[in-house]
């Protein structure tokens, strides 16, 4: 990855992948729906919330090291499931997923991947959490469940705030499509990246390769698109039917798209075995709370029936702290991973989730904890909580005259 300055932050990735990848592509990882306000708040809440500076503590021996579902791993990190990460990068799901192994962290898969579930098993023996989404037609679900036992998946992830597409009127201008649009522009734009051009020809896996062999009338990249453009996303998810999603998998099964304290009860009742309180990376409905406002409302409302999880504006590791601090268990990160895929492929999700992995380790220091169950509602600032009172009003003129 080559860069004029050292590469020390997620933001320095989100430059290298602007550079490197076509402007439509770019536009695609970061933008939000409509006018865009989920999609900044779920970044910008995180800067409103503080954390205590604690001194005087032994912070010497610490460890990132957690469980998620059972599951052990090097941080409370997951690779959150994002489609068409292969065209960022050639055969990107097969690469994320290496990254993810080698770093001790799980890899969500998106159902919507250039590579199959079967590719990314070949690629990583790491922990790989299958996303999937209800279709009309229930042998896509169930054939595809079947292969994620036969890759040997260790969860399922459902999301169910994907069947309704929020509009990103980003990807609508600059015509973004499958396959990808031949206009005078979009040439331009994928020529003027002669480097990305060039490694994607190298690519093995160019179409959606979990539907291929799932759907029937799906063999390519062009019978996807005819197949997709019927809008095969089922709107009846009502919790009966998510009912029916867990009676299929015994495994352990993640519900992604909770924002509301009521929704996750459901969750619980039908037993899932987690949630990810999450908005899609504010690409569905805008003016949603962000998922870190919408956090400890449900983390409180469900206590220790179900893990939770968060996913949604995560770009450092204090976001990371901040989020268990509120109630999570781990945070799932989308773009932090997707910029680093980018930029270089494997080495730059394993740079992303080095980066985060510092952040996180360094800031729990600061905050006088050694390891991840240390950090609770008690490490987030507030005044009340830090017992501390309002300056009176002398001692205060004083501090303001030093
Ligand atoms: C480019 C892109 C594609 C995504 N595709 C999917 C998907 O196929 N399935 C899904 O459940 N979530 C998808 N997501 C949402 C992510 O799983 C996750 O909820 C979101 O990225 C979290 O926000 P963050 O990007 O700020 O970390 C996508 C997100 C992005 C940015």
């Amino acid at each position: 990855m080559y860069s004029p300055t050292p590469v020390t932050c997620i933001d320095d990735l989100r430059l290298l992948a602007k550079r490197r990848v076509p402007r439509m592509l770019y536009d695609y990882v970061d933008s939000g729906s409509w006018s865009q306000i989920t999609y900044r708040a779920n970044e910008t809440d995180f800067h409103s919330i503080r954390l205590r500076q604690r001194v005087g503590r032994n912070v010497e021996n610490r460890t990132t090291a957690t469980t998620i579902l059972g599951m052990p791993f090097s941080m409370p990190v997951v690779i959150a499931p994002t489609g068409v990460a292969g065209f960022l990068y050639p055969d990107g799901e097969m690469a994320a997923a290496r990254a993810a192994a080698g770093y001790g962290v799980a890899y969500g898969q998106s159902i919507l991947s250039t590579c199959s579930v079967e590719a990314v098993r070949s690629a990583s023996p790491g922990e790989i959490w299958l996303q999937v989404s209800i279709m009309k037609d229930w042998s896509i679900l169930e054939h595809q469940i079947r292969r994620a036992k036969e890759a040997q998946c260790s969860a399922l992830i459902l999301t169910i705030d994907f069947h309704i597409e929020g509009q990103r009127h980003v990807n609508i201008k600059n015509g973004l499509g499958i396959p990808p649009p031949m206009t005078p522009s979009a040439i331009a734009d994928f020529v003027g990246h002669p480097r990305w051009l060039l490694s994607m020809l190298r690519a093995r896996h160019r179409d959606f390769g979990n539907f291929t062999g799932s759907v029937k009338s799906v063999e390519d990249l062009r019978s996807f698109a005819r197949w997709y453009a019927t809008e095969p996303y089922q709107l009846d998810l009502g919790w009966e039917v998510l009912q029916r999603v867990r009676d299929m998998w015994p495994g352990k099964l993640i519900i992604k798209g909770v924002l509301d304290p009521e929704d996750a009860h459901e969750a619980a009742r039908i037993g899932a075995d987690a949630i990810s309180v999450s908005n899609l990376g504010g690409r569905q409905m805008d003016s949603a709370p962000s998922s870190i406002e919408a956090l400890p409302y449900i983390a409180e409302a469900v206590g220790s029936k179900i893990e939770v999880l968060l996913d949604g504006g995560i770009r450092t590791g204090q976001d990371i702290l901040k989020a268990l601090a509120s109630g999570a268990r781990g945070v799932m990160v989308g773009r932090a991973a997707l910029y680093g895929l980018a930029a270089d492929g494997e080495k730059g999700v394993r740079s992303a989730l080095d980066i985060l992995h510092k952040e996180l380790d360094r800031t729990m220091a600061s905050c006088g904890i050694t390891s991840i169950d240390q950090a609770t509602r008690d490490i987030l600032w507030s005044p009340q909580h830090a017992g501390a009172r309002e300056p009176r009003g002398e001692a205060r003129s004083a501090q303001i005259s030093r």
